[in-house]
């Protein structure tokens, strides 16, 4: 394992992420666990990453030289750099001098062990504001800037290493490079972290964890839970009972991905529950945004409850338990709420569906070491259709949230044959990979006249709504070529009776939301 020192930026997520792109395992640890605790975790390397302060602030997070001591080879990166500068009897200046984006970097020691085999001069990403200007002793000065002197240093006897800018993020030229460098050619490490290996370790600890007990998994439609029900049927098999609960808001052909793809491809167990008439009911005469979904979430709560006790009951009649609740919880989610070390917790979990947590099973949670690119890759190991491992985002109130008033069948119908028209046209334009989602909504309480064919017309405007995202916190609406646009629109209000108006939302987000509502 490498461990990444979170000095709290944003940056320690990446550097985990581009350490595993390397084939090597990587965790974050908080800076404020101590040096021996870091220590007693058994790391093969150490990384620094980069942070908000400046090494002179009050209340900098600082760094037990011990760490430097173990001879356990460690990398430190911008504010990591400087940190390890100053704890070696190095000169970190608080000069005024900044430097902020790309940099052109000058290699003085093309062949050091971080720089062998990269260009003489590079462009890399800086964000700092101090500047070392002098190496500690027996470092070796492996590359400057025009504003800092020392921008690279490295003492390979005692296998420290260091960067004042970040090679984590894409901006930096030959960053991964350098990375890989220092973890196989510093460390000494081999790409060996594969997600073949994490299915088999998984697969084993979730046999460990569960013995010969059951489990049940709450399935939403989503990658997670359906990578994470795959993983655990691997390991279980028929000890394990998935639960898929069609509140009648999903879109077109959804709940058969589930209830066909899915199960052909795992094998799984599953319950289907059939609650679309509980939803509609529930949700009859509601059109406030959050009254629908406190509504769809409370139903999807007590429909489940009652579908565990239903599988916990059976099992019983057999002399078995029900021990195990199967939860999707990505590492994101783990580092964000702490890390379970205790730290800082700046978000708790939201988990699968919503689920409360006074439900009475103990966890099992096979995703909570891998970001979302890797439990993508390991839903394709597992064999799970490219349909479910690539799918884009749903939200989990489904339709519900894309009618703009109140929720009915007959609506629900017309906007499931719209949403699949756009859906089938995207596809066809080869556009699924280059945008985030494109939510379709309907503006059930908004009319607006039309003609068609002979006549006049007085329907409802569909809404497109493409976005492209890293994340889903801040979003740009898509600029789709206009031969597509005109396809959906002339094919919606062709074949979509009641919909004689096909509209554009061209709204970043902020201020607008992805969805409507
Ligand atoms: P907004 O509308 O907040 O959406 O910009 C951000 C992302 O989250 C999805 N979304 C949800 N997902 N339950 C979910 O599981 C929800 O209640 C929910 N609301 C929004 C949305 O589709 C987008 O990807």
């Amino acid at each position: 394992t490498v461990l990444v020192v979170d000095f709290g930026a944003q940056y320690a997520q990446l550097i985990a992420r581009r350490v595993r792109e390397a084939r090597v395992y990587s965790e974050i640890v908080p800076s404020t666990m101590p040096v021996d605790e870091i220590l007693a975790k058994g790391p093969k390397a150490i990384i620094l990453s980069g942070g908000p302060s400046s090494v002179y602030a009050d209340g900098a997070p600082a760094l037990d030289r011990a760490i430097f001591e173990a001879g356990v080879p460690v990398f430190g990166m911008c504010y990591g750099f400087q940190l390890m500068a100053t704890a070696l009897g190095g000169t970190v200046d608080n000069t005024g001098a900044r430097e902020y984006g790309r940099t052109p970097l000058k290699v003085s020691k093309p062949g050091s062990t971080l720089f062998e085999g990269t260009p003489a001069e590079q462009s890399v990403w800086m964000s700092h504001g101090d500047a070392c200007s002098a190496a500690p002793a027996g470092f070796t000065v492996t590359a400057s800037t025009g504003v800092v002197p020392v921008a690279a240093f490295e003492n390979d006897e005692r296998k420290l290493y260091g960067v004042q800018y970040h090679p984590e993020v894409l901006h930096t030229e030959h960053g991964q490079q350098v990375l890989e460098h220092f973890l196989y050619r510093g460390a000494g490490l081999r790409p060996q972290w594969t997600t073949t290996n994490v299915v088999d370790e998984q697969v084993a600890a979730i046999r460990a964890q569960v013995g010969s007990a059951r489990a049940i998994c709450g399935l939403s439609g989503g990658v997670d839970s359906a990578v994470a029900a795959a993983l655990v049927q691997k390991a279980i098999g028929s000890q394990l009972t998935c639960v898929y609960v069609d509140h009648g808001l999903m879109r077109k052909g959804e709940s058969e991905q589930v209830e066909k793809d899915f199960v052909a491809a795992t094998g799984v167990q599953l319950k289907v529950v059939d609650a679309e008439e509980r939803f509609l009911a529930a949700l009859a005469g509601v059109c406030d945004p959050e009254e629908k979904r406190k509504i769809i979430g409370r139903e999807f709560i007590r429909v489940f409850e009652q579908a565990a006790s239903e599988i916990v009951a059976e099992a019983g009649a057999h002399g078995e338990s029900v021990e195990f609740l199967v939860q999707g919880t990505l590492y994101p989610d783990v580092v964000e709420s702490g890390g379970g070390t205790g730290t800082a917790n700046i978000k708790s979990h939201h988990n699968v569906g919503g689920l409360p947590e006074d439900l009475q099973f103990a966890l099992v949670e096979p995703l909570r070491k891998l970001f979302k690119d890797e439990v993508r890759m390991v839903g394709q190991e597992l064999g799970l259709p490219e349909e479910i491992v690539q799918r884009q985002p749903f939200p989990g109130p489904g339709l519900g949230i894309r009618i703009v008033g109140e929720v009915t069948k007959a609506r629900l119908d017309l906007l499931r044959d719209a949403d699949a028209i756009a859906r089938e046209e995207l596809t066809a334009a080869g556009l699924d990979r280059d945008i985030w989602q494109c939510p379709v909504v309907l503006l059930a309480d908004v009319r607006s006249v039309g003609v068609q064919g002979d006549g006049r017309t007085y329907g409802h405007p569909i809404v497109l709504r493409p976005v492209s995202s890293e994340d889903a916190m801040t979003a740009d609406w898509s600029r789709l070529p206009y031969e597509v646009l005109a396809k959906i629109s002339t094919r919606i209000t062709n074949e979509v009776a009641d919909v004689n108006r096909v509209v554009l939302d061209v709204t970043s987000k902020p201020p607008g939301t992805i969805e409507w509502e």
